[in-house]
């Protein structure tokens, strides 16, 4: 049974371009829908031009009002009945509420070798600590920031020189490896975690 994806964005969606562009031929699942909390964001032109249905929910008329805002996300996902969701460069903090009802389903890209630098700032972080390699991890989300079970990790080096711009590009070419990698496997049913050398 094809796996159905929707993919959250807030930004480019350089990942969710790569998610979209994964899923077609014998891959088990196909993309649905891409929801941004921002409708500005420059990934909802790309996931239209790649035949994506695409749409916004602006979180900022809700204010601090979590639970409204994402009763607007639910309304927009449940129309498309999502098995899978993929949250790619999503900026907005979910209720326990919301990762209750995607539980077991939800899969998010962080920007470090988890369970190092959870939030945000990591490149910066990296450096700061001297690390000699930094990378992504794709992992399950639950309740707790940047911390359920890790499906998959890359690594990079951190070089001579590199500022946070620097390494940041080198973690999101591996981004754009790992999570197609990682959702292929997990639309098959595939949970055991995978490291990208
Ligand atoms: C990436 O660095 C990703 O790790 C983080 O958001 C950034 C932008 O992602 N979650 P994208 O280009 O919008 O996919």
């Amino acid at each position: 049974m094809t796996r159905r994806v929707a993919i959250l964005i807030s930004g480019g969606g350089s990942n969710m371009v790569r998610l979209v562009e994964s899923m077609t031929g014998d891959h088990p699942a196909r993309p649905v829908l891409v929801l941004s909390n921002d409708p500005e964001a420059g990934g909802l032109g790309r996931a239209e031009a790649m035949g994506v249905a695409a749409a916004a929910v602006d979180h900022r008329p809700f204010g601090k009002d979590r639970a409204a805002f994402e009763a607007r996300l639910v309304e927009r996902l449940e129309a498309v009945q999502p098995d899978i969701l993929c949250l790619a460069g999503f900026m907005r903090i979910l209720t326990p509420d919301f990762i209750a009802r995607y539980k077991g389903r939800m899969l998010n890209i962080h920007p470090s070798l988890l369970p190092k630098y959870r939030g945000l700032n990591t490149h910066a972080r990296a450096l700061a600590a001297g690390d000699a390699e930094h990378g992504c991890t794709v992992h399950e989300v639950t309740a707790d920031l940047d911390d359920g079970p890790i499906l998959g990790q890359a690594r990079v080096p951190v070089l001579p020189g590199d500022d946070a711009e620097s390494l940041a590009a080198r973690v999101l070419a591996q981004e754009h490896r790992l999570y197609p990698a990682v959702l292929r496997r997990f639309a098959a049913g595939e949970r055991t975690r995978i490291d990208l050398v």
